[in-house]
Parts: C-alpha cells; sequence; structure tokens
C-alpha cells in the first residue's frame, strides 16, 4: 500500500457506501480512464470479469473462433470458452515474448480461407511488456476483426508514448494481489466506445432494466466493483509511477549484477516501447550456465526464496488439448528455460542480493565444485516477512 488508501476508505465508511457502487467506485473510473488516457471505462470484479465482458460485448458466441497469445495466463482465455468460443492460440516473438503479428497474419489468411474469420484477437502484453498493437491492428483490420488488449499486468507500461493497450476496441487491467498496484483483486475494462462500456456496466449489474422493479430482459453478471474495494484503488493510483520506477530498477540490478554469469538472459526490452518490469524474468541456457531452471528454482526454494516458471504456454495446458495452435517453439522455449524472480517492490538491494547469491553459487557448484558463495544467512525475524520477496 503507498498510504494514501486509508484516507479514501475511511471516507467510504464515513459515508456508508459499504455496498457495492457509490463515490468511491465513481471517481476511481474518472481518475482511472484519466491516467491510461482513454475515455471510457468500467471498474468490475476481476480482469477475468473485464474479458468475459469484452467478448460478450463483441457478440462472440457459440461456434466462434479467437485468436489469443499462448503465453499468456489462463484468466486471458478462459471467458472465451464461458462464451461457447474456442481458443485458438498464437506464438510469441523473440523481440517481445507477445504475440508475433507474422503468425497471426499467416493464421487470418488460413480462417479465412477456410471461410470462418475469427470474431476477436486477443493479445497479451506479458510480464508488462506491450504487444506490437499497430501492427496487430494493422492485421486486424484487414478483415475488420475486433481487438482486446489483455493489458492485466501491463499498468503503467508505454506503447510508442500511449499507454498499454491504447488503439485495441477494448483493453483489460487487472488490481489482483500480484499485479504492480493492487484493490485486493479488481479489474477495469476500457475502451473508446461509449456504448461498449455501459453495456458492459450493464451487464455486471445483473443486466437489470431500467424499471422500479427488478426487470430482467437479458442474462448479465455480477461482476461489479465494491466502493471500499475502489477506495483503494484511488490510493494505489497515486502510486502507480513510482511502482514502474521501482520495478524498473530491480530489474536493472539484477541485469548488471549479474551480467558476467554465462547462460543468463534477461527478459527483452522491445523498441517500440517502454515496459513496467512488472516481474523480472530471466532464460537460463544450461550448456552455458551449467544447471537448468528448475535447478535454479529449487535452490531458491531452499532459501526460502521463491521464483517461477515462466507462465505455461496454452497450447501445453491440458485443459486446452486439441486447440489449434500456430507456430510454438518460442512459447515452448521461454516456458523452459524462462525463470521470474522475486521483483516485488517492498525489496531492498539486500534481498535482491540474496537471490543473486543462490543463483551465482549454483553457476559456481556447477561449474566449479570447489568455489561456494555462501548466500547471507536470512535472521529467523526475517523469514516471516517473506512475502515481500515473491516472483508472482
Ligand atoms: C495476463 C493476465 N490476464 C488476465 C488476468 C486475470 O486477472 P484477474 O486475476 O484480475 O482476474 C491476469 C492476472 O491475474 C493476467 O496476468
Amino acid at each position: 500500500m503507498g498510504g494514501e488508501e486509508i484516507k479514501y476508505v475511511q471516507e467510504a465508511f464515513e459515508s456508508n457506501y459499504i455496498a457495492p457502487l457509490g463515490p468511491q467506485v465513481d471517481a476511481f473510473e474518472r481518475e482511472f480512464i484519466a491516467k491510461v488516457k482513454i475515455p471510457y471505462g468500467v471498474a468490475l470484479s476481476s480482469g477475468t470479469a473485464a474479458m468475459h465482458l469484452a467478448l460478450h460485448g463483441m457478440g462472440v458466441g457459440a461456434g466462434d473462433e479467437v485468436l489469443a497469445s499462448s503465453l499468456t495466463f489462463i484468466g486471458s482465455i478462459t471467458p472465451v470458452v464461458f462464451q461457447g468460443a474456442t481458443p485458438v492460440f498464437i506464438d510469441s516473438d523473440r523481440a517481445s515474448w507477445n504475440m508475433d503479428p507474422e503468425l497471426l497474419a499467416e493464421e487470418i489468411e488460413s480462417c479465412k480461407k477456410k471461410g470462418k474469420l475469427p470474431k476477436a484477437v486477443v493479445p497479451t502484453d506479458i510480464y508488462g511488456q506491450c504487444a506490437d498493437m499497430d501492427r496487430i491492428l494493422d492485421v486486424c483490420s484487414v478483415y475488420n476483426i475486433p481487438v482486446i488488449s489483455d493489458s492485466a499486468e501491463a499498468l503503467g507500461a508505454t506503447y510508442r508514448g500511449r499507454s498499454a493497450g491504447t488503439g485495441a476496441k477494448a483493453v483489460v487491467y487487472s488490481f489482483n494481489g500480484n499485479k504492480i498496484i493492487t484493490t485486493s483483486g479488481g479489474g477495469m475494462l476500457v475502451s473508446e466506445d461509449e456504448k461498449m462500456i455501459s453495456y458492459a456496466r450493464f451487464l455486471s449489474q445483473q443486466a437489470r432494466d431500467a424499471a422500479p422493479h427488478y426487470e430482467h430482459t437479458q442474462i448479465g453478471y455480477n461482476y461489479r466493483m465494491s466502493n471500499i474495494v475502489a477506495a483503494v484503488g484511488r490510493g494505489q493510483l497515486k502510486v502507480i509511477d513510482d511502482r514502474v520506477e521501482a520495478r524498473r530498477r530491480i530489474f536493472a540490478y539484477y541485469q548488471k549484477t549479474l551480467q558476467d554469469v554465462p547462460g543468463i538472459e534477461f527478459m527483452p526490452e522491445a523498441p517500440y516501447g517502454r515496459s513496467n518490469r512488472w516481474l523480472t524474468v530471466i532464460l537460463i541456457t544450461p550448456e552455458e550456465f551449467g544447471a537448468d531452471r528448475e535447478e535454479v528454482r529449487l535452490a531458491l526454494e531452499k532459501h526460502n526464496i521463491e521464483s517461477r516458471p515462466v507462465w505455461k504456454p496454452m497450447h501445453m495446458q491440458p485443459v486446452f488439448k486439441g486447440c489449434r495452435m500456430r507456430g510454438g517453439g518460442v512459447s515452448e522455449d521461454l516456458f523452459k528455460r524462462g525463470l521470474c524472480l522475486p521483483s516485488g517492490t517492498a525489496m531492498s538491494y539486500e534481498d535482491v542480493d540474496r537471490v543473486i547469491a543462490v543463483i551465482r553459487n549454483v553457476h559456481k557448484r556447477c561449474s566449479d565444485d570447489s568455489f561456494t558463495i555462501q548466500p547471507k544467512p536470512i535472521p529467523d525475524a526475517e523469514l516471516t516477512s517473506c512475502h515481500n520477496v515473491s516472483a508472482s
């Protein structure tokens, strides 16, 4: 928390608006759209809910296909299935780790030949780095296919100077507990299309028609953000720029301090944008480093330091077995070699040094048995606060 959240929560308590909706929600929506410079937005209970309403609003339904990044978190994809549609996965490019626009173009052409165009395209801005939105929009505009940007991880990142997701028909953000700012849980759907946001707002409140009694002509959802949660969000918005700077500093420190270690590469920053560096992610090449990413992860775990493999691509998930995939080698390689390091903004440089010492130790142990760097011992009192040193 940044400190000001409690002031807004207090305001919410004093106004007695504890139910969903209320002045904090209105203010959070206003302040959020001003920050991302996209004109309309609706605050919701999660990023997954935001994706669901975006797909619904675009008329995605049974029998449709939606093209989506394979390298993503499942919350990006499950709403496609909620709508009765089928996801088709697109591999990443090496420059950004995001949806490869060339492969997207190939898949769309192949769909066209088969006589069935996708109903929507959902690129994810992975680990806080924007997908190449202009190229994706160019490809999709040929057949007028709407793009929904999954920018859940990318608040505070920019693409050619614009906020993550700008230009897409709809943009999804998440305030889940692991994100760069959090409301404990929550999401936002933003768009330049006022009608689409007001329809999403309507659906998010159980699709209540305008009537003094409860009248329903459509099926809706209970997806609204509560007034208390929005109060937390208002405080968090004040620290987003600081959080991005802190995450970038942590990334730069890891990168500088580990530069002499062979077999470690850092997630690249694509030239068109500025990542929020939500997580510091490395690739480990075992032939050069001396151990694979799993050995490093387990060594960190022994020191009570949580790290995680890169997202397992959706086309490798048992639940999506049988779904079509365009390409696959890049995201499979990123999964095999990728490790997300502790990146929380509460980390001190000493915390980062502890992580680095373990990584160096694994490398030295595996390349020269006579050399061992001891990671700094962890005082017992600190072990209880290790949630700060977490990878996701
Ligand atoms: C890429 C991506 N998409 C979607 C989501 C879903 O957001 P939420 O957890 O708020 O439902 C997340 C994160 O949780 C995510 O990282």
